[in-house]
């Protein structure tokens, strides 16, 4: 039997990068996958194609995880196709603007909380209504490792977003530990994805740089940071709750 056969599992922003690698990754350990983007949709439903096509199941919901509406929405799409929620992984997330805090502007500062922080916590009270309803379940948050330690990048918004999803994890998750619910983060370094790619177009440099500091001398593959949202979600994980666990090449060690 596979790891997660029978469960259903949400991931949202799974259009591409770390939730599209999550997102097949869950379907191949068995578990029916909710795949939710804001924008992309032509991203979303190509997830979901190459889902189906490997054999597995999978539904695509659009929905913008910093709004409360769409977010209800969503976990409601998810229970009435599939009955429950077991796993749900927040990973959706912005590229920041980049500029020093004293000039960072208010919109720039409320866009990227309103998604990086705001639609985390958003998520996760509707799946936890859910999961409290159904007796238990498995929340991963993604982070990063700006989630534990700062940057002088000129990105203080995703930096006070990241950490923020920290506190968030570590409050409900001992809010909610006897009713059954686990809520962990994930705090990928850099990692090859679309976004990834953005920042680069912006600043080439970043990537050889980050090499050159990074312990295991590359960047991550999306699929690397999977592997642990996935066992965080999965009963293998167990017995850890609240915990902030770094996939970063040994970066944040040093
Ligand atoms: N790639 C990295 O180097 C890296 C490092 C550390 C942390 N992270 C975090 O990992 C997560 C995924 O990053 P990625 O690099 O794969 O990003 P990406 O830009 O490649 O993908 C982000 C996904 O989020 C979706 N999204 C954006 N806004 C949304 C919204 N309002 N509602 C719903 N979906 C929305 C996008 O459509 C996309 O599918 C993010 O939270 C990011 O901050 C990434």
């Amino acid at each position: 039997m596979k790891l997660l056969e029978g469960k259903i599992a949400l991931v949202t922003g799974g259009a591409g990068g770390i939730g599209k690698a999550t997102a097949l990754l869950l379907a191949r350990e068995g578990a029916k996958v909710v795949v939710n983007t804001g924008s992309n949709i032509k991203g979303g439903e190509e997830v979901v194609r190459l889902i189906k096509e490997a054999g597995c199941e999978a539904i695509f919901v659009q929905g913008d995880v910093s709004k409360a509406k769409e977010v209800e929405a969503l976990i409601n799409k998810a229970v009435n196709t599939y009955g429950r929620l077991d796993y749900a992984v927040n990973n959706a997330g912005i590229i920041p603007d980049v500029m020093p805090t004293a000039e960072t502007t208010e919109e720039s500062w409320d866009r990227t909380i309103n998604v990086d922080l705001k639609g985390v916590w958003l998520c996760m009270k509707y799946e936890i209504l859910q999961m409290l309803k159904q007796g238990g379940g498995s929340i991963v948050n993604v982070s990063s490792i700006l989630g534990l330690v700062g940057t002088q990048a000129g990105v203080c918004a995703y930096v006070a977003s990241k950490h923020g999803v920290i506190g968030l994890t570590k409050a409900a998750a001992l809010e909610y530990a006897k009713a059954g619910i686990r809520v962990n983060t994930v705090c990928p370094g850099s990692t090859e994805t679309p976004g990834f790619d953005k920042t680069l177009e912006l600043s080439p440099q970043v990537r050889d740089i980050t090499i050159s500091i990074t312990p295991i001398g590359r960047i991550a593959e999306s699929e690397e940071v999977a592997e642990a949202i996935v066992w965080l979600c999965s009963g293998r994980a167990s017995y850890v709750t609240g915990h902030a666990m770094v996939v970063d090449g040994g970066m944040i060690a040093q």
